[in-house]
């Protein structure tokens, strides 16, 4: 038996209700908006993956990049003996860079809302790291965080890569980093964040030539087809994401093309031709502007780095 492949424990499920109260609270909504988080089902997180990929997608490979290149700066900034508690884990490919850097690792806690795909990735995990204390955990970060301290009381290292942090307007933001400093028990936090720049370029990693991000959209339409049994024609909405430069965001919507409505967990919902429901944002900051919010979050910002072309950071903050 493999005493390091630990089983999957589930947080305490969501207290403000599952996709089938948030798909329905959200369709009441004028305007409509769906909370982006339920992109990730398990067919999401593939699609999410492969978004992941996409030439137009810079943001993975230029993460990636500074990851490795800064790695051992990193592992020293974090020191020996800790825990690293990634939120939001996905993939669990840019951990690994860390966890090949880290000294004297103590576990890797990696929490996503996904289980089935959690369970899958860190099985691969186990396998590639027999000796690694692996701590899966089911759960949704947005939600308050209590993580069951290790034996021993490793000191944490958060892992929150891949600029997420935009998903959410500046004042959540805040408060999801306040959180997440209080969730790692004075431990710091190495955080990734998409910078703002070229707006061309910007929709282009939004809006790519083989429609890969357009599926990702619509597969919230269709996780509630085969979950919830709804009736959404997929061909009926279109993916529109437009960068709204004002705000520093992506905005992400599904669009009507049709007079048409839907029936959903026994209710109906109108949709206007031209009707757009909102599903997701992604929040672009400048070094300065994010640097700024964390400290009003109680983080120190200790460290930062950028690519040449400074298309994404990677930060890392130290507890206040
Ligand atoms: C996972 C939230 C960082 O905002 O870039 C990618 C999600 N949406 N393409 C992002 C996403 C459309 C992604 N994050």
């Amino acid at each position: 038996m493999d005493t390091t492949l630990a089983r999957i424990s589930h947080l305490p499920a969501p207290a403000e209700g599952s996709f089938a109260d948030s798909l329905v609270a959200g369709l009441a909504k004028s305007p409509k908006e769906l909370a982006c988080k339920y992109f990730y089902d398990e067919a999401g997180s593939r699609l999410f993956d492969q978004i992941c990929e996409l030439p137009e997608y810079y943001q993975t490979r230029t993460e990636t990049a500074l990851l490795t290149r800064y790695a051992p700066e990193i592992a020293a900034l974090m020191g020996p003996g800790m825990e690293i508690v990634e939120f939001g884990a996905g993939s669990l490919r840019k951990v690994r860079i860390l966890l090949d850097a880290a000294q004297d690792l103590r576990a890797y806690t990696p929490l996503d809302i996904s289980g089935g795909y959690l369970g899958e990735v860190v099985r691969a995990l186990a396998a590639e790291y027999p000796a690694l204390t692996l701590r899966p955990l089911v759960g949704d970060f947005t939600l308050p965080l209590s993580i069951p301290d290790l034996p021993g009381n490793p000191r944490r290292a958060g892992f929150f890569p891949g600029s997420t942090i935009g998903n959410f307007k500046p004042d959540a933001a805040m408060a999801l980093l306040r959180r997440m400093r209080g969730a790692l028990n004075g431990g710091g936090l190495l955080i990734g964040v998409d910078l703002v720049k070229d707006p061309v370029r910007l929709h282009a990693a939004y809006n790519d030539a083989n429609g890969v991000t357009a599926l990702f959209n619509k597969n919230l339409l269709a996780r509630a087809n085969h979950e919830l049994g709804a009736d959404f024609d997929l061909d009926g909405f279109a993916h529109y994401a437009p960068y709204n430069a004002m705000a520093h965001r992506i905005e992400m919507y599904l669009v009507s093309l049709k007079r048409q409505s839907v029936s959903l967990c026994g209710q109906r919902f109108d949709f206007a031709q031209g009707e757009a429901v909102h599903t997701e944002d992604s929040h672009k900051y400048t070094i300065e502007s994010f640097r700024e919010m964390a400290c009003r979050a109680g983080f120190n910002p200790r460290a930062v780095w950028t690519d040449e072309d400074r298309l994404f950071s990677l930060h890392w903050l130290e507890s206040r």
